[in-house]
């Protein structure tokens, strides 16, 4: 597995995951975020690497956290803890049993629901009030659930999956993410009444001073 808060909990980047938790943590201390999307504009932004490193980070601190890959375009988080992708999520939208297909990880506190099969068209299953209620269960067996998701531009999975859950976290790529992308994604994200929480940058260049300070 090559999930930086694992190998390297103590490294600059899982400080800043856990930085990340913790601004989550207090951005609604009245409401706090229990269902959370992470997207990004456009594909290979980082999205599915920081979902699964804020989940880790998120069940060290004991909270109850299931992680879920609503990529069902391009499907990552099992080989990222080295499962298979069924069953998963698809499955049990298409009524094929009514037990969550959670599985434990290497992380206590951490569950994963992967992708399951491929399906035709992954934004009608998405808009579902079988989600919904796949949502409601989840959150009954979570203190947090994390979803990953496709990018925002390109396919209107995420802003369906956004409208359904607390609030979106936008990632966008230091040197890579375009302007027009990253507003046309805010555009797209608040038309469809999501509530974008906050935004984590990747690909960032490092910083000297911070690296000196941390050895
Ligand atoms: N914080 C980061 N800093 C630098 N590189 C990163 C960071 N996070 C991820 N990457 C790298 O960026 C690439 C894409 O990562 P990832 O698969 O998480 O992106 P994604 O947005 O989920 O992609 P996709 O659109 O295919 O789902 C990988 O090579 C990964 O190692
Ligand atoms: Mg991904």
């Amino acid at each position: 597995m090559s999930l930086i808060t694992l190998t390297d909990p103590r490294s600059p980047a899982s400080e800043a995951y856990r930085a990340l938790r913790t601004n989550l943590q207090f951005y609604s201390l009245d409401h706090p975020i229990r269902t959370l999307v992470v997207t990004s504009p456009a594909p290979d932004e980082g999205k599915s690497t920081t979902v699964a490193n804020l989940a880790v980070t998120m069940a060290q601190s004991g909270r109850r956290t299931i992680l879920v890959d609503c990529d069902l375009r391009r499907p990552s988080l099992h080989t990222l803890f080295s499962r298979q992708t069924e069953p998963g999520l698809t499955n049990l939208v298409l009524g094929e049993g009514d037990e969550l297909p959670l599985q434990e990880t290497a992380v206590p506190d951490l569950w994963l629901l992967t992708s399951g099969p491929k399906p035709p068209n992954p934004a009608d299953l998405l808009n579902t009030r079988r989600l919904d209620q796949i949502i409601e269960q989840l959150t009954a067996r979570a203190d947090i659930v994390l979803f990953d998701a496709p990018p925002v531009v390109a396919v209107t999975d995420a802003a369906i999956l956004g409208a359904k859950v607390d609030g979106v976290l936008l990632v966008l790529s230091a040197g890579k993410t375009r302007r027009d992308h990253a507003e046309r994604a805010k555009e797209m994200l608040e038309k469809a009444k999501a509530r974008i929480v906050g935004v984590a940058l990747t690909n960032a260049p490092k910083d000297a001073s911070v690296g000196d300070y941390y050895g």
